[in-house]
């Protein structure tokens, strides 16, 4: 690593292919052909490693990891913790998942193995040792790949104890404890330990500050298996990388806090392209957000590990990618700042559950298929474009999405039990931003907001103490801040705020919250613009907050019911900086408005004119790329740009190039 290229290739599973020589020799042909550089072998290897308890077989692998490394192919090397061999199931049932309802699973699946059972432990540390011992010092192999999409949770009695042993870190006695969940509500005050049990069907629901502390305990406890499987390679392997694939808006994990002790941020992109009501622009959009995402968790590259070459299997309904499509998604990753396009898979299994995934080679095994030439094409590409890669995104707006928060507000039972609508909220402001070229990141509430110039709080219902004050000076600074309702609620453990709220931002605002109403789905309140002539009316929907005003102008009022004349979107002026508040969730024309407005004053946006419906850009480095997300030709930055395709233009020199 270290040159700049970008990695190209995918999951290989030649352990389901190892009586069929010749289908293995092809592959090695193929994968060049499709300038395939990098693979990632062993996830689901288990129990062809070591077959027989503390009996490894690894020369079977060694083999492939030889021949791939002689045809110029990286090894991203995975240990196989993700599912584990009958025999240890069968020997050791303490290493199965024991269920919220607290039934111990069967063997079966995969991802369903406890993260504290010392045995289960043991025994993947020996197999990760084994590996590294083998591949360790092997100069094809690049990244180790620790288990496959962590997350899932278990209820045994090993974790409940681990559980309450993290409490007792937390919280020191039981009277803080017993404090910060309110216990004295429904008379929960705790007088032992063991008395604290993980939230269950037919147990505890109703201690806020117990759930929550528990979402944090099961990140907790899958980080430290995390460790553990890192450190068993590392202490053998001292300058191994390591990287875990994240998954699609998963929050059973605070991905946050995996960052740190990763190498490499990795993800699997599933997007439901062609799907009947949506839009591919917005399809396109739900991806462009979360490489955003991933990229921000380190400010850096990343990985896009996993993406069909063709079609899923498990969606609802699984689409083909039309034409130009597998291009499309591949730009539209290194766009957003990723250094790897990946697929899963490389061939197609011929049975279980994921015989009908999309591979690059089908079960026809041609070279001539849609799949594979689209993808030896995309890997043309990446050559092409391989000086693009390792470059870092300019620091612009920054979106927080904090993953306690969303729990904690997602737990609560408050103004709307049928859904918040969170990732809409967050999509309503980050689709604004994009249209623009507007770069965006994400940030929680340990993160530093300093180096922007737009911060995006929506709905940031548990406001901490520390980020309240980062706010503050961010605004005071002359940063701008943009605030939505049911933000500033409650505190870390999910007491709330007592006094006025947004907590510890009514000056910064020029309001304070005096009600906030669920809406029912389809329920709107009509908004009306304070001066703005010719601005349109706007609507209200999901929540409706009244707030009453100090210092703040409304830029827009509710104009029905008794909300009647109370703000529904209101600046204020605080330091040198400017803050907005939406007291309400509007529809999509509120926010290119407002953000176009923020985008002009904020940002040297080299997209002068907005770009048509279903043309997304996206700035890295010197770059800026314009992606057709339609079926039909579209036009765009003096550029004829054919369906699905891509314009890069490099800011500094004015090269452009159409994909
Ligand atoms: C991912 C997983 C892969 C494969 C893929 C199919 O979630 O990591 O192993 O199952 O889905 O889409
Ligand atoms: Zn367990």
């Amino acid at each position: 690593m270290g040159e700049r290229r970008f990695y190209h290739g995918g999951d290989y599973n030649p352990e389901q292919w190892l009586k069929m020589p010749e289908i293995l020799n092809k592959d090695l042909e193929l994968m060049e052909k499709a300038r395939v550089n990098i693979v990632t072998l062993g996830v689901f290897s288990w129990s062809m490693l070591e077959p027989e308890e503390g009996k490894y077989d690894l020369d079977w692998l060694a083999d492939i990891i030889d021949k791939l490394y002689a045809r110029g192919i990286s090894v991203d090397l995975a240990t196989p913790s993700a599912a584990k061999p009958a025999w240890l199931a069968q020997k050791y049932p303490e290493v199965l998942r024991v269920g919220a309802n607290r039934v111990r699973e069967k063997y079966g699946n995969r991802h369903s193995h406890c993260y504290t059972s010392p045995v289960y432990r043991e025994k993947v540390r020996a197999v990760d040792q084994a590996l590294a011992r083998r591949f360790g010092a092997h100069p094809g192999v690049v990244m180790w790949h620790i288990s496959n999409e962590l997350g899932g949770e278990c209820h045994c009695e090993l974790c409940q104890n681990a559980f309450r042993e993290w409490l007792r870190g937390r919280y020191g006695s039981l009277d803080k404890l017993n404090e910060a969940w309110n216990s004295a509500f429904w008379s929960h005050i705790y007088s032992d330990w063991s008395q604290i049990e993980s939230p269950a069907p037919h147990g505890e629901g109703a201690m806020h500050g117990l759930i929550l502390d528990w979402k944090r305990f099961v990140t907790q406890r899958t980080l430290d298996f995390y460790r553990m499987e890192r450190d068993a390679v590392r202490e053998l392997v001292p300058g191994a990388k390591f990287t875990v694939n994240m998954m699609y808006r998963f929050d059973g994990l605070d991905y946050y806090k995996f960052a740190p002790g990763l190498d490499m941020i990795s993800w699997d992109d599933y997007p439901t392209w062609h799907k009947a009501g949506e839009s591919d622009e917005e399809i396109a959009l739900k991806s462009s957000m979360m490489h955003d995402f991933f990229y921000s968790l380190k400010g850096q590259p990343f990985w896009m590990m996993e993406s069909s070459p063709s079609m899923t299997n498990w969606q609802p309904v699984s689409k083909v990618k039309k034409p130009g499509v597998q291009m499309l998604s591949g730009l539209n990753a290194v766009a957003h700042g990723a250094d790897a396009v990946m697929y899963f898979q490389w061939r197609q299994s011929r049975g279980a559950v994921e015989k009908f995934h999309g591979a690059v080679v089908g079960h026809d095994g041609r070279e001539d298929s849609r799949p594979f030439r689209e993808t030896a094409e995309l890997g043309k590409a990446l050559e092409a474009l391989s000086p693009i890669a390792g470059a870092l995104r300019a620091k612009e707006a920054a979106i927080v999405y904090d993953v306690e928060s969303k729990w904690a507000m997602e737990g609560a039972q408050g103004p709307r039990n049928i859904g918040l609508g969170y990732w809409d909220e967050v999509m309503l402001h980050y689709r604004a931003l994009q249209k623009r070229a507007v770069t965006v990141d994400f940030v929680n509430e340990d993160g530093d907001i300093s180096g922007y110039k737009l911060v995006v709080c929506p709905m940031l219902y548990m406001l901490r103490e520390d980020f309240c004050e980062k706010l503050r000076a961010f605004v005071a600074g002359g940063g701008t801040l943009v605030l939505t309702y049911w933000s500033g609620v409650a505190d870390e453990t999910d007491l709330c705020r007592l006094g006025d709220t947004p907590y510890g931002l009514t000056d910064v605002l020029g309001l304070r919250r005096l009600e906030i109403d669920g809406m029912y789905d389809g329920e709107t309140r009509r908004c009306v613009p304070v001066s703005a002539e010719n601005a349109p009316e706007a609507f209200g929907r999901v929540l409706c907050e009244v707030a009453e005003v100090s210092t703040a102008k409304p830029l827009y009022k509710y104009a029905e019911d008794y909300f009647k004349g109370a703000p529904a979107a209101a600046v204020n002026f605080f330091g040198n900086g400017r803050t907005y508040y939406l007291a309400t969730r509007f529809e999509p024309g509120f926010y290119s408005e407002l953000y176009a407005k923020l985008a002009a004053d904020l940002f040297d946006s080299p997209i002068k004119q907005p770009l048509p419906e279903g043309v997304l850009p996206a700035k890295r480095g010197d770059w800026l790329f314009v992606q057709n997300t339609t079926g039909e030709e579209a036009e765009a930055m003096d550029a004829k740009l054919p369906p699905y395709g891509t314009l890069i233009l490099n800011l500094k020199t004015g090269e452009r190039l159409i994909y």
